[in-house]
This record gives C-alpha cells, structure tokens and sequence, in this order.
C-alpha cells in the first residue's frame, strides 16, 4: 500500500540522496512519474495540492495513487509510493486528505506569525500521528507565489527558529527558504548574470544558511520546494513552436545535486514537467495540426516528463536504485 515518508527520509539522510516529489493532476502525469521511478527503482512521493484537488477531484487522485502502487508492481518493481498533500493551508483540509487515506500531509503555515505557524502545524501533528500519517512543516517565505500566498520577496529560514520549531510542533520535516520559489520564473532578470550565450544566470542557493540549519538540527529532514531547473532547451521548444516565455529562469542541477548529498531529503519539482509536456503538446500541434486525438498529443507528452523524471531520479537527486 501507500506509504509515509519516514522510512523513505530515513534512508535518504544516510544514503545522502533526496526522494523526488512530482506533482500530479491527471493520469498520464502518474503514469510517467510511476513508469520512471519504476524503471529508474527510485522511492517516490506523489504530490496533490489545493489547485490538484479542485481540478481533479480528491478522491479521483487518492485512488489513482492507490492504483499506482499496482501498476507500479505490474511494471516490474514493488518501489515505495508516498501519496502526500501539498501546501495544505488549514487543519481541515488536512484532516479531509487524512481520512481519504493520504500517507502524507503538508500544513503551510510559513505566511502566518510564528507563534501561529507553531499552534497549527502542532495541531495537524497530534491528528496526523494517530493514524500514522507524517507531516512536514515551513519556516520561511520562498519568494513569488505560493499556491494562494503571495510573498513578494523571499524570507530565508532563521536557523535560530527551527529548533524550537520542530521541538515544539512534533513534526516529521521541515520545508526551508534559501533562495528557491515556486514556477518557471524564479529570479527576476535584474537579480541575474547573463553568460557569454545571454542565457540567465540566477543567484546561488545560500547554502551557508541550510549548513547552518544542519548545525541546529542534525539529522533532521530538510524539504526544498521550488526546484525547478528550468531547462533552456524546454524553454526554447516551446518558444520555437508559438509559445511566448520570457526570461524563464531556475535553479541550476548542480545546486540540487548537492542539496541532495545534504539533510535535504525531499526535492519538489512540479514546473519542470509543465514545460516538458507543453513543449511536447506544442511540438505535435506545430507539425500535425489535422491531429485531434488527445492520445496523439498526450502521449507524447507522457513519454517526454517520463524521459525528465527518469533523468531527474538518476542524475539530480540521486534516488534511483535504492529500492
Ligand atoms: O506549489 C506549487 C505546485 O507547483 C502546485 O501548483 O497549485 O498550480 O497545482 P498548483
Ligand atoms: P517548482 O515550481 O519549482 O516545480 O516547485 C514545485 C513545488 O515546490 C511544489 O510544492
Ligand atoms: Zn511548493
């Protein structure tokens, strides 16, 4: 069945690798996300947040991850499948994906003061620990928009505050702020170089405040959001075939690749996938627009994020073949 992420971050901090967590709204997102991490034998956690659940109905998406965990079998390798909720922003919601059979919640709480962050996300922890369901928790404001939550600018994670935070509320992981934010446009160009090809370079990660968090809390579960990298090919094929992105921009692979080797253990990628599908639906619309069977442009598009997450598995975060 599914699985909590205990175990998963567990092996992940001593193997020092991180679990991916793909975001999924529709079945051939699942089937590419499964169908990778199976051929790859990577651990995986399947994400399902508030924008997920409206567009694609809870229950729907809490018995697709049940399915997975059979095609996963059926594809040749029983891996771990974590079904989790993204940015839960009330108790409540929490509670619902809870008693839908969800293995996994997030409570957000990063917007709110911190002595509330703290009363909510302890509250989300007594429930979710009775049914053995594990919690992650935020401090901090990535910068851009957060689901609902609109933060301007980012609000790194205070080292002096996660001691007390995860002390205080119980929980299972904590999402930090350094330097990551959600989407496909994570810096502003003025906050960027440009190398001798005029391609964006961002700013480095602060990975002197991650070590620092690493100092306060030692083998603690340390969750990244925002972690796209954003490939310029992508960004180019998209553009190539009638799309209109501008100054698109992530976080580089190596940064990521070393967050892995750390106390990260989960690494969010959603924007990544986006822009694979959108640029192998665009590719089909471009050079076969007499095309209208939905199979003949969403295939495509389920090989393409299937090929990424594979690569992001083997190559990013280090997590294949430890199943
Ligand atoms: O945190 C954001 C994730 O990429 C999910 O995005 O809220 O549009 O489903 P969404
Ligand atoms: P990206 O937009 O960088 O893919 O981040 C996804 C995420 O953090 C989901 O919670
Ligand atoms: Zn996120």
């Amino acid at each position: 069945g599914l699985v909590n992420s205990r175990e998963m971050f567990k092996k992940a901090m001593e193997g020092k690798y991180a679990i991916p967590a793909f975001n999924f709204n529709n079945m051939e997102q699942m089937q590419a996300i499964i169908g990778a991490c199976v051929e790859t034998k990577s651990p995986v956690i399947l994400q399902v947040s508030s924008g997920a659940r409206k567009y694609a109905n809870q229950t729907l998406l809490r018995y697709m991850a049940q399915g997975a965990v059979e095609y996963a079998k059926e594809l040749g390798c029983n891996i771990p499948i974590c079904l989790h909720l993204d940015h839960g922003d009330t108790y409540e919601l929490c509670v619902s994906c809870i008693e839908m059979g969800f293995s996994s919640v997030m409570i957000d709480g990063s917007a709110l003061p911190y002595e509330e962050n703290v009363a909510l996300t302890k509250k989300v922890v007594e429930y979710a620990h009775k049914y053995d369901v594990t919690v992650e928790g935020e401090l901090g404001v990535l910068a851009g928009i957060e689901d609902d939550v609109v933060a301007a600018a980012s609000v790194y994670t205070s080292p002096d505050l996660v001691e007390d935070f995860v002390k205080k509320t119980g929980v299972d992981s904590l999402a930090i702020s350094i330097g990551t934010s959600h989407g496909a446009n994570k810096f502003k160009p003025e906050q960027c170089t440009r190398n001798a090809d005029g391609i964006l370079v961002p700013p480095p990660l602060r990975f002197d405040i991650l070590e620092e968090i690493e100092r306060r809390i030692p083998g603690f579960p340390i969750v990244l959001h925002g972690s796209s990298s954003v490939p310029q090919d992508q960004v180019a094929k998209i553009n190539k075939y009638g799309g209109a992105l501008k100054d698109a921009v992530g976080i580089p692979e190596e940064q990521l690749r070393k967050a892995a080797t750390s106390a990260v253990c989960k690494i969010n990628i959603d924007s990544d996938g986006r822009l694979a599908m959108t640029a192998a639906v665009r590719e089909v619309f471009a050079n076969k627009p007499a095309e209208f069977d939905p199979r003949k442009y969403l295939g495509p598009a389920r090989d393409a994020l299937k090929e990424l997450y594979k690569h992001k598995t083997i190559n990013v975060l280090g997590s294949a073949n430890r199943v």
